[in-house]
């Protein structure tokens, strides 16, 4: 939710610069894109002056805007890729908003909840906005403490000390990165409950709401702790608490190369991680077990004793990541015996939920940083919980919380309807299950091997269906004018549904819903009309036969009321072909394993459709990748 990058080089004259700010920032934001795009602005320090120039729309727009109306070369600035939140996605609403006369410009990601109370409070000081957003409210307060209290004098501690103030009386959400004319070689910049890292250069340092906000330039990066602040100059990262006592942060690399967050030569980012799915699942595997197939989780620094004594399991996710928990729970429950529930991050800390010391609490979060999911675990540990995030994001925030994580290594996701983060999450979920149950002696050694090694041989299943994904995509392509498709399952194959049908929602703007075959009867075949395109997520017949034969039955009822039916089914299962307008084939796989191969097809298929619909499938309406709102 919004992209955040500022950047201090050393200043031209002096010594000589590499980088100029304007190329910097915009390079940030253009890989931070896909956290907003509503808007888009830059502010740089030049000439004793701050320019800023900022745009409604995407980042394209931006860069008219500064074809047009060129910023003057500067080595200190600041760029925010908007997702709305307060006040709707205008020009006057973009960021940076300015404050003390024009001389400081301040960009945010997050919510400031008491806005409305310190916005009544400055009206009353004579102050004037210009925007309905929280952000001005903040960068008025940060230029009322700048002048007012501090007197505008660098020796009473400057911006810095103006921004340890100023987040004393914000609540909230926020990562604020702030600029001021006065001091034209420093970037300050504060966090809470909101990502930002800092880029660590040779005369140059950076600031990102993730690495990719620098990437380009730096593998060197610094998690920020919670409630710091961070005062960057060309030479000098300065970390603080909001009280200004010295902080530290974790120094790390970063070892994702630039290249692979490029397209790869596919039209889209998402076209490209569907295509990256093969390797996200056998990287996700890799290193984890030995050739007995022992699974050694490193990353689990959780007593196993304690593991051993968890007699529940709480996967907390939303959205696509929570369909993965629902995957997982089939697995877990059955390879396990723990009994395993799978909650919406959001609704979890409203409904008293039964949370003790014996209480293995999962997450599962592609961005780590989504507000829903963190906020719940909190709650999780302060009840005793143990928690373990499942990530695809090193160093955000809630694997950072949690006692233990389990990363999956689809690398970079920038598209932002999730594809390969799913199947790396199941993966990952998957390893986990298989870890508990070899720890707590649920399953023989050998039963986890096999399982392992059918696990293994899902890369290669994966990269035969997308070989094969021609007649998917013209099937996608034959659908534009579809008003509504739905999607039914059973058993592992409902969260697939479930899946399938965000990925067209979100994608297409198209209305479909995922259900459970089994509860068609119950209400929404009433839904069922003449040419109404249904896709059924068929179980292997050779699993349990008498859910093949239910579903079977379940295709037979909505064709019989119209229906066109989509069927998804195993290599060999010919018994569907004669309820099915149209057979998508997958490999021979076991039962809990196949959502990692019957997903891909409907991912091909939803970006088929909007792709045919003229629609951007990497930045879709009204939506962002990273969610650190509540
Ligand atoms: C859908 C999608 C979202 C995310 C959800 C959780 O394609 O991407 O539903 O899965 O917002 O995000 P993370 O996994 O980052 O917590």
């Amino acid at each position: 939710m919004c992209g955040i990058v500022g950047y201090v080089g050393r200043p031209s004259g002096q010594v000589s610069t590499e980088h100029q700010a304007l190329d910097v920032v915009l390079e940030g934001l253009r890989r931070l894109e896909y956290r907003g795009y509503d808007s888009a602005g830059i502010a740089v320090v030049a000439d004793g002056a701050i320019s800023s120039r900022k745009k409604s729309g995407k980042l394209s727009n931006l860069i008219a805007e500064l074809e047009a109306n060129p910023l003057p070369a500067a080595t200190t600035g600041i760029g925010h890729t908007r997702w709305a939140t307060h006040g709707g996605p205008t020009d006057q609403n973009a960021h940076p908003h300015l404050s003390d006369g024009g001389k400081l410009a301040l960009i945010h990601n997050g919510i400031i909840e008491n806005f409305a109370e310190l916005k009544q409070e400055l009206l009353e000081k004579g102050v004037t906005f210009q925007s309905e957003t929280d952000t001005e409210v903040a960068a008025a307060l940060l230029g009322d403490i700048y002048r007012n209290q501090l007197g505008g004098d660098k020796a009473n501690g400057g911006l810095t000390k103006a921004m340890q103030l100023a987040c004393q009386r914000l609540e909230g959400a926020f990562t604020l990165l702030a600029v001021h004319a006065d001091q034209p070689d420093v970037v300050v910049a504060a966090r809470r409950n909101s990502p930002l890292v800092v880029g660590l250069g040779e005369g140059e340092n950076f600031l990102g709401s993730d690495v990719s906000g620098f990437i380009d330039y730096t593998r060197r990066a610094v998690e920020l702790g919670q409630d710091q602040i961070v005062t960057i100059t060309a030479e000098s990262v300065e970390i603080t608490d909001f009280f200004g006592a010295p902080a530290e942060g974790k120094e790390y690399h970063v070892n994702w190369d630039p290249a692979s967050a490029e397209k790869g030569g596919f039209p889209s980012f998402m076209e490209k991680e569907i295509h990256d799915q093969p390797d996200a699942v056998l990287q996700t595997l890799l290193g984890r077990s030995d050739v007995d197939g022992k699974l050694t989780l490193d990353e689990l620094r959780i007593d196993p004793d304690l593991l051993k004594s968890v007699d529940k399991i709480i996967v907390l996710a939303c959205g696509t990541s929570a369909y993965a928990g629902q995957v997982a729970k089939y697995a877990i429950e059955r390879w396990c015996r723990i009994p395993t529930e799978v909650e919406l991050s959001h609704e979890f800390r409203y409904r008293d939920p039964i949370v003790d010391a014996q209480t293995l609490i999962v997450s599962i979060s592609q961005s780590g940083e989504t507000m829903d999911t963190l906020m719940a675990v909190r709650y999780a540990k302060e009840q005793g919980a143990k928690t373990v995030a499942i990530c695809n994001t090193n160093g955000s925030t809630i694997p950072r919380e949690s006692d233990a994580v389990l990363y999956t290594h689809a690398g970079p996701e920038i598209a932002v309807a999730s594809t390969k983060a799913f199947l790396a999450q199941i993966t990952a979920a998957y390893l986990l299950g298989l870890y508990l149950a070899q720890l707590r002696g649920n399953k023989f050694q050998g039963e986890i091997k096999d399982i392992l090694s059918d696990l293994g041989k899902i890369p290669e299943k994966v990269q035969s269906i997308l070989d094969d994904a021609a007649r998917i995509k013209e099937l996608g392509e034959s659908m534009v004018d579809a008003k509504s498709v739905l999607f039914l399952g059973r058993h592992v194959g409902f969260p697939v549904a479930m899946e399938g049908a965000l990925k067209l929602k979100e994608l297409a703007y198209i209305h479909a819903e995922g259900f459970a075959a089994g509860e068609l009867k119950h209400g929404p075949i009433a839904l069922i009309e003449e040419g109404q395109p249904v896709f059924v997520v068929v179980p292997s017949p050779r699993g349990r036969d008498s859910l093949h034969a239910k579903v079977v039955s379940n295709i037979q009822e909505v064709r019989a009321r119209g229906a066109k039916t989509i069927v998804i089914a195993e290599e060999g299962d010919d018994a569907v072909k004669a309820f099915a307008e149209h057979v998508i084939y997958i490999p021979e796989t076991p039962t809990l394993l196949a959502p990692l191969l019957t997903t891909v097809p409907l991912q091909i298929f939803a970006l088929a459709l909007a792709s045919a619909k003229g629609y951007d499938v990497d930045q879709p309406r009204n939506l962002a990748k990273s969610v650190t709102v509540e």
